[in-house]
């Protein structure tokens, strides 16, 4: 049978890391993956993260499976995170939360819970998106389509044209919104306009389903989930897929969450029922590392507030490569206006470069980025910023 099959194109995204790992060059940078660098160019364990392992390591005392749901302290601490110490819809127990390994098997849990138990199969995504989001969706049975977001030419957001495309979906269709730090235009909504796709959403009862991977990166914890708890108070219904990836540094621990918030307690407890079965049937329950960490430091006042130390640490330095970054391409000698790009959330810079300027960057200069131009800024630092400025004038 393996005869028949045909060979999968290499990842965008993921491919390039594999990519960059055969280029032999010393001076290669990689800015295709979201990972965060810090100023010597590693991506280090955080102290908070190191202390919680300690404790776990002297408490933990079986490897017993966990439930299907995961660990339970860990969906409360998720939840006050999303939603904040008091929100209506944890006051009126509307949400439910399951541990996932990491945003896409949030996501994919998601996707797949909705096929199977609800009518509805078309799901919107933002033009452009995370180039992982289509696969995803669609693998899971979902038609994707696309509504406008992005003005390429004064590089910002098309919210006309997103009104617009999503006036022409259907009661039942899902609407995938960036909760911050949009991937892969770091270009976010304001209050004002999440409470307009609120109200559109409500009135044309459409389903939100919020990708929330970048909590902390953005404005802060709080600010990130400002939209997010907009628009949760004025629908009935939401599913929320969030990560720990970015904000915890753990990435390869594949930890995340899916939260759904229903219109009743009861209809939120009967979904619930249909989330775990869908979990059941892709990887019975989840791995406990993970989610042990992130209770273990959301759950102690102490180590919470050095992991929100570290967080913003993150943050500041991120930032602060943003406007090194347009100072740096300007010392190169590159006079186009590239100061949209400190004005960009979190962890990625839409470029604007085009696809032969990405493939010269790779292939004549080392420098590594996604073909749509997105650039992770999150990956540059000092002393490789002279390299990229220099690589990005050349094939400017
Ligand atoms: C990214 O967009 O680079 C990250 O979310 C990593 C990934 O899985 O693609």
């Amino acid at each position: 049978i393996f005869s028949q099959v045909v060979p999968a194109p290499a990842d965008p995204i993921l491919g390039l890391t594999d990519a960059f790992k055969a280029d032999p060059r010393t001076d290669k940078v990689n800015l295709g993956v979201g990972i965060y660098k810090d100023e010597a160019g590693q991506t280090p364990v955080l102290k908070s993260v190191k202390q919680a392992e300690a404790i776990l390591l002297a408490e933990e005392n079986t490897k017993n499976y966990l439930g299907i749901e995961g660990v339970t302290l860990y969906n409360k601490v998720v939840q006050e995170l999303l939603f904040g110490a008091t929100h209506t819809v944890t006051n009126q127990e509307r949400a439910v939360t399951a541990q996932a390994p990491g945003g896409t098997g949030a996501l994919r849990v998601a996707a797949e819970f909705v096929v199977r138990n609800t009518p509805s199969r078309v799901i919107w995504v933002s033009n452009p998106t995370w180039a992982n989001h289509q696969n995803i969706f669609e693998t899971a049975g979902l038609t994707t389509k696309e509504y406008g977001y992005y003005d390429a030419a004064n590089h910002d957001i098309d919210f006309d044209a997103m009104l617009r495309s999503l006036e022409a979906a259907n009661q039942g269709d899902l609407v995938l919104l960036h909760g911050c730090c949009h991937n892969p235009t770091g270009i976010d909504l304001t209050l004002e306009q999440w409470q307009k796709v609120g109200e559109l959403c409500a009135a044309k009862g459409l389903v939100p389903l919020f990708d929330f991977a970048y909590q902390g990166f953005g404005r802060g914890i709080e600010e990130d989930a400002e939209g997010l708890r907009l628009v949760a108070s004025m629908v009935p219904e939401l599913i929320i897929a969030n990560s720990f990836s970015k904000n915890f540094g753990l990435y390869n621990e594949r930890i995340g969450a899916v939260t759904l918030v229903a219109a009743t307690a009861e209809e939120a407890k009967v979904a619930f029922s249909q989330v775990k079965r869908t979990i059941r049937a892709n990887y019975s329950n989840p791995p406990a590392h993970g989610a042990l960490i992130v209770s273990t430091i959301l759950s102690r006042p102490e180590l919470k507030a050095a992991w929100e130390q570290e967080l913003a640490e993150m943050r500041e330095r991120i930032a602060e490569m943003r406007t090194l970054f347009v100072e740096s391409l300007a010392a190169a000698g590159v006079t186009q206006d590239f100061s949209f790009i400190s004005r960009q959330m979190g962890m990625f810079s839409f470029s604007g470069l085009n696809k032969a300027q990405v493939e010269a960057l790779r292939a004549e200069h080392g420098v590594y980025i996604v073909g749509s131009g997105r650039i992770s800024v999150a990956g540059m630092t000092k002393t490789n910023m002279p390299v990229i400025c220099s690589a990005i004038a050349a094939v400017l």
